[in-house]
């Protein structure tokens, strides 16, 4: 049966050849909220910008970089984000920054992520945006 699909699949041209990263990283279900898997995410899809020397790096093990701690202003690291606040508030993914960084059309600063290249927003499907949430409401854990 899975094999009639699949080749149903191939026939009618949606098998994805280069599936872009955030599909490659879940398409369906939400995975289990461990900081593991939050980490994957990151180095799968957003390392791409935020890496070693960006303001913000969420090269592994981001999870000092972002639990607790204040978001930057990207045009000046040193100043902590008036309208950011904090990244992440273990068990409140409404309060944290990162989150809404992910998931609303219009944070109030810069714009959703993950960015693309050329400055515009593609957002992640559901699955990744709920891991985040689902991580952060259950404690944060490490
Ligand atoms: C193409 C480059 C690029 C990608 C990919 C990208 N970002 Fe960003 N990110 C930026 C830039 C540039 C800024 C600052 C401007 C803005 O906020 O739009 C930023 C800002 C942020 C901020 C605010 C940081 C702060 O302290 O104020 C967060 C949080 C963030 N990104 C998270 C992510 C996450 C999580 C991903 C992956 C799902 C991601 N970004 C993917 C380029 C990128």
């Amino acid at each position: 049966m899975k094999a009639i699909v699949l080749a149903a699949l191939v026939a009618c041209g949606k098998s994805p050849s280069t599936p872009d990263a955030s599909t490659a990283f879940c398409t369906d279900q939400t995975p289990a909220p461990t900081f593991a898997n939050v980490q994957t995410l990151f180095s799968t899809i957003c390392v791409t910008c935020h890496t070693t020397g960006a303001p913000l790096n969420l090269e592994a093990p981001a999870y000092s970089r972002i639990v607790n701690t204040p978001a930057v202003d990207y045009t000046d690291p040193a100043v902590i984000d008036s309208c950011g606040g904090t990244l992440v508030v273990p068990g409140d993914s409404a309060a944290s920054y990162l989150f809404v960084k992910i998931s609303s059309d219009s944070p109030c600063a810069g714009v959703r992520m993950p960015r693309t290249d050329i400055g515009t927003s593609a957002p992640l499907p559901m699955c990744a945006q709920n891991l985040i949430h689902d991580w952060i409401d259950a404690g944060a854990p490490n």
